[in-house]
């Protein structure tokens, strides 16, 4: 007789949701979303370092219910659940970040990144979105670039800088690419080849990105204090701390160690944000309690995506919405400002 129980059903919808988007995005396509770099041991990590983290909840406050509706970088946002930024969206989806945008609706941020598959001023964003920018060997023709952008509405850039070039990803070149047409790759850029990355980035590029955007600039991928002092006395107006979802240097520490000693640092001299393995509210609420403003979703929006569309990813921010606002009243906040002190 067998005596191991059976696998208990997934009991939400996003529990449910990797499974059933693996089986609506072509494998290769998944193979990308999926990696992690090297082993995969940091990305694997993720989401067990917001579960260790634990409240002290408050009692007694009147409750009356909790309002998410917060800023980001001045951008009214009805929540602090952002989207990240995710290049190969047209890969999931033929509309692409048309579908995502019109997801995630008017009242949520949204990062398009600089490689998407759909022009800025065709985007249909409904709310704030932010340009993710990867700078080019010659970061001068990042110029149009980020003029298309503001022009079509971005209100702040966010520099990545753990990209050099791309983190090895065993088994992705290994899949059958050959039915995916990426011609859209990049179609922001000016007609030819302005190369891949650019590897040699320092803190020069932060203010020279302040200077060309003429918007706020976020740094992404800082996990470190000492580096986020140094992006904000180069001219970043914001952290975004980040490896990358694991994707670029394995047995990079967790997002949730590295928040903790940023927020630390910065004391409150700019806005702090997070992704990685954020995938329930209780994983936002460990965000919030560690001192940040905003925290972004990566995977768990494209697979939304791949899946159902603008619906889908419409359901994931709703999901996700409501789980926050219940931590936030059982933990005794009205905010999610107010979650900063509980841990
Ligand atoms: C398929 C995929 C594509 C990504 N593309 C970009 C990108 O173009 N620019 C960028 O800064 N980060 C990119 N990232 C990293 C995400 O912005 C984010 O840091 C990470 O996915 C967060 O972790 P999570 O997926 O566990 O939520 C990508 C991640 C994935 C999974």
């Amino acid at each position: 007789m067998d005596l191991e129980p059976a696998p208990a059903p997934p009991r939400r919808w996003l529990d449910a949701l990797p499974d059933a988007a693996k089986r609506a995005i072509r494998p290769a396509v998944w193979a990308y979303i999926q990696a992690g770099a090297g082993e995969g041991l940091t990305a694997a990590e993720a989401g067990a370092a917001w579960r260790e983290v634990r409240f002290r909840t408050r009692v007694l406050r009147g409750g009356g219910g909790a309002d998410l509706r917060t800023t980001m970088l001045g951008s009214q946002v009805a929540s602090p659940i952002g989207i990240a930024p995710t290049a190969m969206q047209r890969a999931v989806h033929p509309a692409g970040e048309r579908a995502m945008a019109e997801g995630v609706g008017a009242g949520t941020l949204h990062v398009v990144s600089s490689n998407c598959g759909t022009r800025f001023d065709e985007l249909g964003a409904a709310g704030p979105w932010w340009l993710q920018a990867y700078l080019p060997p010659q970061r001068d023709l990042f110029r149009p670039v980020v003029d298309a952008a503001v022009a079509a509405g971005a209100q702040a850039v966010v520099l990545t800088v753990d990209t050099p070039y791309p983190g090895t990803k065993y088994g992705v070149d290994e899949e059958d690419w050959s039915s995916i047409d990426l011609g859209w790759w990049r179609t922001n850029y000016p007609e030819g080849d302005v190369g891949d990355w650019k590897t040699d980035l320092t803190l020069d590029d932060v203010g020279w990105l302040r200077e060309a955007a003429g918007v706020p600039v976020v740094v992404k991928g800082v996990l470190r204090g000492d580096d986020a002092l140094r992006c904000l006395d180069a001219g970043a107006d914001a952290i975004y701390v980040s490896n990358h979802g694991g994707r670029q240097l394995d047995r990079s520490i967790s997002t949730a160690t590295a928040l903790r000693e940023v927020v630390a640092s910065v004391a409150g001299r700019a806005e702090v944000y997070v992704d990685g393995g954020i995938r329930s509210g209780a994983d936002v609420l460990a965000a919030l309690a560690l001192g940040a403003r905003g925290v972004l979703v990566g995977r768990p929006a494209v697979w939304a995506l791949g899946l159902e569309g603008a619906e889908g990813v419409a359901r994931l921010l709703a999901d996700l919405g409501s789980e926050l606002t219940e931590c936030l009243e059982l933990a005794g906040c009205s905010s999610p400002a107010e979650a900063a002190d509980l841990p």
